[in-house]
């Protein structure tokens, strides 16, 4: 869990890097599952730049997150391959299904769900991946699977 001691030593450790609040950023992210609110001012003291500095870059890559994420991370296809396999109507279906929208934790903690951009599987679409494993052709079969696998 994020506390400001570790908060530091990830800065400290990526602070002779160049360009190093990307480095930072993603260690972040790596380490806490997100990046943590009070880390920007933190990182923006020990790199000499202004918080909105550090905060445009933490808002402009969509990879990062804000806030911790749910017990099981639920990533829907949305690039064009999926999209011309039905992969709109699945990707509603999901979170119709998971109850929760895209960019959402759902309240109980349990999944969050995820737009993402091609997992390299477009021969499988429409594509998803489930806590790091990927998941083709999904049908209504298997989105009742992930569904129970997220305790919806
Ligand atoms: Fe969906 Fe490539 S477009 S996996």
């Amino acid at each position: 869990a994020w506390t400001p001691t570790r908060g530091s030593e990830i800065i400290t450790e990526h602070l002779p890097l160049e360009g190093a609040a990307m480095p930072i950023l993603h260690a972040m992210q790596a380490t806490f599952g997100y990046v943590p609110q009070d880390a920007v001012p933190m990182i923006a003291s020990a790199l000499n730049l202004s918080r909105a500095e550090v905060h445009g870059t933490l808002t402009f890559y969509h990879d990062f997150r804000h806030e911790p994420a749910g017990k099981h991370v639920v990533k829907v296809c949305v690039a064009e391959a999926c999209q011309a396999a039905g992969g709109r109507a699945t990707a509603a279906k999901i979170s119709k299904t998971l109850n929760v929208g895209y960019g959402e934790t759902r309240p109980d903690g349990q999944v969050t769900l995820e737009p993402i951009y091609c997992l390299g599987l477009c021969s499988c679409a429409p594509a998803a991946m489930v806590d790091g494993r990927l998941i083709g052709r999904i049908d209504d079969e298997e989105i009742e699977e992930i569904a129970a696998e997220c305790g919806a």
